[in-house]
């Protein structure tokens, strides 16, 4: 018997945590079915990736669609066709609306670049550096209406201890790589 959830990745960029999740699946640390990966940017790298981990992938453009309602009803449908069960999202830079949130409520799952609740919204990472905080960090949380403000599953944290952006940044994405296929594992297999 297949039991493993069915899910689908949403990227808009480089496709970095995609790739940490598709290879977790590759590797059988994260026993999912990776069944779709949507994106809003057709040109976006994360297609590539998709290819060649031979996964399918759907890119739409949002403003070919009259609302979010509508394009989210087409993904909606989409979605459910395939009997995709939990959405990942993984650098997908829009917000979800009602529609999805409704399709799928509490199966949404997202990752930040900060320790939430500290620094939600775009540039992150920009965010905590001109802060001047001292610490810097990881969050994986369930979404709901709000710019990153839904319920905590898991979180990391680090010292900046000196170190500048670009480096803040690499050590956020070597987390985010770990964090984000063991995150999902241990939730799907409650
Ligand atoms: C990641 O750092 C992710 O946490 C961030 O976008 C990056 C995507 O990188 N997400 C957000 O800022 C969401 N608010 P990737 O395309 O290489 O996975």
């Amino acid at each position: 018997m297949n039991n493993k959830p069915k899910i689908a990745v949403f990227a808009s960029g480089n496709g970095s945590n995609f790739q940490a999740i598709a290879d977790a699946v590759q590797a059988g640390k994260l026993k999912a079915d990776l069944a779709l990966v949507v994106t809003d940017r057709p040109k976006a790298f994360v297609v590539e990736r998709a290819k060649k981990a031979g996964i399918a992938s759907f890119a739409f453009v949002p403003k070919e669609y009259d609302s979010k309602q509508s394009y989210e009803e087409m993904l909606k449908e989409k979605l459910q066709s395939l009997g995709v069960e939990w959405i990942v999202l993984a650098g997908y830079m829009r917000l979800i609306g009602p529609v999805l949130l409704e399709a799928y409520e509490n199966r949404i799952l997202n990752i930040h670049p900060s320790v939430l609740p500290a620094f939600p919204g775009k540039d992150a990472i920009g965010q905590t550096m001109a802060s001047g905080v001292e610490t810097a960090g990881v969050t994986v949380h369930y979404v709901d209406a709000g710019m990153d403000t839904g319920q905590i599953i898991a979180q990391q944290s680090f010292a900046i201890n000196g170190r500048d952006q670009r480096m803040v940044e690499q050590e956020i994405h070597a987390i985010e790589h770990q964090l984000y296929p063991a995150t999902l594992q241990r939730l799907f297999n409650k």
